[in-house]
């Protein structure tokens, strides 16, 4: 089936990445969350991202209309005329599953259900559906306009239809994906938070300070961001929730999150969208 109308699951940071993404590479977009507010932050983040890459000449003035052209919406029961669901929600698993049931209700059954999720059992969601053959990961990176990777996550039953349908999606958005297995934290944040969290432990034991720990990384091994950064970037909350789903479903005591990590969280040091993480941020 040809893709033509996407409904993103989400407003936040990933919804409205994976939104702008899609409007601008030709498809017709909607994007719901759970309330006018978040819908109207999102279309904010948008049209601020847009702005700024049709400035640099990255995408051209329909590509930036068709992105202010999203439609917000406050329903579920939207997603019923679309061709594909890409779910964004917070990684919250109970939300999760209870979402593809409500999804799997109101969608036609020959159209797949793709998550955006970075660490909870695709299989388990599927599973939550009568359609698991349909239901397929496709998880995106922050921020989703300037990353070019798109993890397509195959659980157990997932079709091969269905992984086709989001290669092809993929392809369509200009990203470069790689299809992995069903796995906790899949090949990403298998490898990604782990480093992470040796980060915090390393600065928990006084070896650097922050700066010193990421100018480390950045310079001497040419990552973008050091990993304190970018743990600011992703969410603090979400990199110990991360190391919380590896260290239970592999059951080995290397991915025991950092005591500083749960430090962090329980004082409401998230990152970036508090004001204070590793750093602090002024907005
Ligand atoms: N839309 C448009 N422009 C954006 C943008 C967005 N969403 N986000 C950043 N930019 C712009 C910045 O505003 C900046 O513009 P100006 O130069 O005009 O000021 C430009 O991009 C470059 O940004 P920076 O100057 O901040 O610096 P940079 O060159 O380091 O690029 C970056 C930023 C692309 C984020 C880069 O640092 C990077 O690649 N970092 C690593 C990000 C990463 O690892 N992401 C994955 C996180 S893991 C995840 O998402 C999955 C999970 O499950 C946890």
């Amino acid at each position: 089936m040809s893709i033509k109308h996407i409904f993103v699951v989400g407003a936040g940071t990933m919804g409205n990445g994976i939104a702008q993404t899609a409007a601008v590479s030709g498809y017709q977009v909607s994007m719901m969350d759970i309330n006018e507010a978040a819908v109207e932050r999102g279309q904010a983040t948008i049209a601020k991202s847009v702005e700024k890459l049709a400035k640099k000449e990255r995408i051209s003035a329909e590509q930036k209309q068709s992105a202010l052209d999203i439609t917000g919406t406050t329903q579920l029961g939207d997603a019923a005329k679309a061709d594909l669901v890409i779910e964004a929600a917070t990684e919250n698993p109970e939300l999760k599953f209870e979402l593809f049931q409500n999804l799997d209700e109101i969608v036609p059954k020959d159209i797949v259900l793709a998550s955006n999720t970075s660490s909870i059992s695709l299989t388990k969601l599927a599973a939550a559906t009568g359609r698991p053959d349909k239901v397929v990961g496709m998880h995106f990176f922050n921020p989703v306009p300037l990353m070019s990777l798109i993890e397509i996550v195959r659980g157990l039953a997932t079709s091969d239809a269905a992984v086709e349908t989001a290669l092809e999606v993929g392809r369509q958005m200009g990203k470069t994906s790689v299809v992995v297995k069903d796995s906790p934290g899949f090949v990403s944040n298998r490898i990604l938070c782990p480093m992470i969290n040796e980060a915090i432990y390393a600065l928990d034991e006084g070896i650097a300070d922050a700066e010193g720990i990421d100018t480390v990384m950045k310079l001497g091994m040419a990552h973008p961001m050091g990993p304190l950064s970018l743990a600011d970037l992703i969410g603090i909350d979400v990199v110990l929730y991360v190391m919380e789903v590896l260290h239970r479903d592999l059951g080995d005591d290397k991915y025991r999150p950092a005591p500083l990590l749960r430090r962090m969280v329980d004082a409401g040091h998230l990152g970036r969208k508090s004001g204070k993480g590793f750093y602090e941020y002024n907005n």
